[in-house]
């Protein structure tokens, strides 16, 4: 390999220097790397070989590796400006996000730190996966003990912790049984795994007939699955073609619903509890109720997406608690791990978990020991340190704050617990990205969904006086414009 290395580079230095220098430079990107000339030297010197011998690459593509592995190492190794880490991660990484440009570098509790020493107010906690706060002592303690005895077996073998987790979880949250996965949208694929196999085992609907039925509005993730139920153009255009047998009716239209479910073959309704992704939309009270109603009634199993409303963030344990509905399955994720590790879980009885059988769903890292460790640790902070009951109360103080603000800048404010959104009437002088910008400046990150919308979700552990400070950020800066 060594050998396949070095004549790489030979070959590759050689063509370089059998460039004109005017040809050289015009393939050379202006990057961050100009501060440090040997990175600089190593990408021109592979950005040449990838444009002038493109077959030549292909043949010597093991040898372009070491040097980019060191341009990074070299890079790594001294501090970066805000402006640099924003053209590197823009330079080598996908483009499929559009951060707000803060270079952060340091968490702890309710509050994060850029590269530049600034602090601000976490009023996003990684789309409520922080709700712990950033870096719990007994969550990282948890994952260190953990990552120090035995972090993955597979699930080829047993392992001493899995067991403990599974029944803590089912204990805290009432089913029999837990399937656990690593992202949100793995925990959706799952539940809907397990609704089209209880449809044809045990609801005996014909092979390859079964249906989902989904809001409009809906988000779970950015698999082919997800996708295929959303109805937000930026998920699934030039994304197609899509999974069949899914279904959509508008949110929080109960009339829909009950069309909907007179199809014999629909298996299941999954839906948000209150809306996350959509801004923040909160069904009408009793909404839930009826979808357990009428899932119970057409034999339909109720499928509650509790990845970004669960654990505590609505201000009860889970959002269907607020109405005291028993989904058929729960999906769980985010907060599992109070941010430090993906972890994701669905919740449901036998009837419809032992319709999987062994070698028919699963994943390599799901449920390994350093996960099982982690998510026993961020469920214990929640329920010890009682963030449901505070997410209640932050919550309702937080909306009493922020309804003063001017109407005719903030027409709506709304939420449950401490997932809340205010709407931003747009107008030629401001618009809720250049909000969530000044509110940077002023010391608090929130981001915008769906151009008008701010959310506004901050950990679970924020207290009265920190609620009042951040609200009067709030009203300081939408005053400003
Ligand atoms: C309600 C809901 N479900 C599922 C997901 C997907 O979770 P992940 O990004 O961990 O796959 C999200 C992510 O925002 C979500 O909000």
């Amino acid at each position: 390999r060594t050998r396949v290395y070095t004549l790489s580079l030979c070959l590759s230095l050689s063509l370089c220097l059998s460039l004109s220098r005017s040809r050289y430079l015009s393939v050379c990107v202006q990057t961050v790397e100009d501060i440090n000339p040997i990175p600089k030297m190593i990408s021109k010197l592979s950005h040449s070989l990838r444009s002038v011998a493109p077959a030549l690459t292909r043949a010597v593509h093991s040898g372009t590796r070491p040097a980019s592995t060191a341009a990074s190492k070299l890079k790594m190794d001294q501090p970066l400006t805000a402006e640099e880490v924003y053209a590197r991660e823009e330079k080598y990484g996908a483009h499929n996000y559009h951060p707000l440009p803060v270079a952060l570098e340091k968490g702890k509790g309710l509050y994060v730190w850029d590269v530049e020493g600034n602090r601000y107010y976490d009023f996003l906690s990684a789309y409520s996966a922080v709700n712990q706060g950033h870096c719990h002592p007994k969550i990282i303690a948890a994952l260190n003990a953990q990552a120090s005895r035995l972090t993955l077996t597979s699930r080829a073998f047993y392992n001493d912790i899995l067991g403990a987790y599974e029944q803590y979880i089912t204990t805290l949250f009432g089913y029999d049984k837990v399937l656990p996965m690593n992202t949100g949208v793995e925990g959706g694929e799952t539940a809907c795994k397990l609704a089209r196999k209880w449809a044809y085992t045990v609801k005996g609907v014909p092979k390859n007939q079964a249906k989902i039925i989904f809001a409009n509005g809906n988000f779970w993730g950015r698999t082919m699955a997800a996708i295929s139920s959303s109805t937000d153009p930026s998920s699934y255009e030039d994304f197609g073609p899509f999974m069949p047998g899914f279904g959509l009716i508008p949110y929080n239209d109960i009339p829909a619903l009950e069309k909907a479910l007179q199809d014999p073959n629909v298996a299941a309704f999954m839906v948000e509890p209150i809306q996350g992704e959509a801004g923040v939309v909160v069904p009408d009270p009793g909404y839930l109720t009826t979808v357990r109603q009428l899932c119970t009634q057409n034999n339909v199993l109720f499928i509650a997406d509790e990845v970004q409303t669960g654990l505590a963030r609505t201000g009860r344990r889970l959002a269907v608690d607020h109405e005291e509905v028993r989904p058929d399955i729960v999906i769980l994720g985010k907060a599992l791990s109070g941010g430090v590790y993906p972890v994701s879980a669905v919740l449901c009885d036998d009837e419809v978990m032992l319709t999987i059988k062994p070698g028919e769903h699963g994943s390599t890292y799901g449920g390994n020991p350093l996960a099982c460790g982690v998510a026993m640790a961020a469920l214990e902070v929640l329920e010890e340190e009682k963030l449901a009951e505070n997410a209640e109360k932050m919550g309702q103080l937080l909306r009493s704050e922020l309804s003063k603000l001017p109407k005719e800048i903030v027409p709506i404010v709304r939420g449950k617990g401490l997932l809340n959104a205010i709407v931003i009437k747009e107008t030629k002088d401001y618009d809720a990205w250049r909000v969530c910008m000044r509110l940077r400046d002023n010391g608090l990150l929130a981001k915008p969904t769906h151009g008008d919308i701010i959310r506004l979700a901050p950990p679970l552990i924020i207290k009265d006086h920190e609620v009042r400070e951040c609200a009067d950020i709030i009203q300081r800066t939408i005053m400003s414009f």
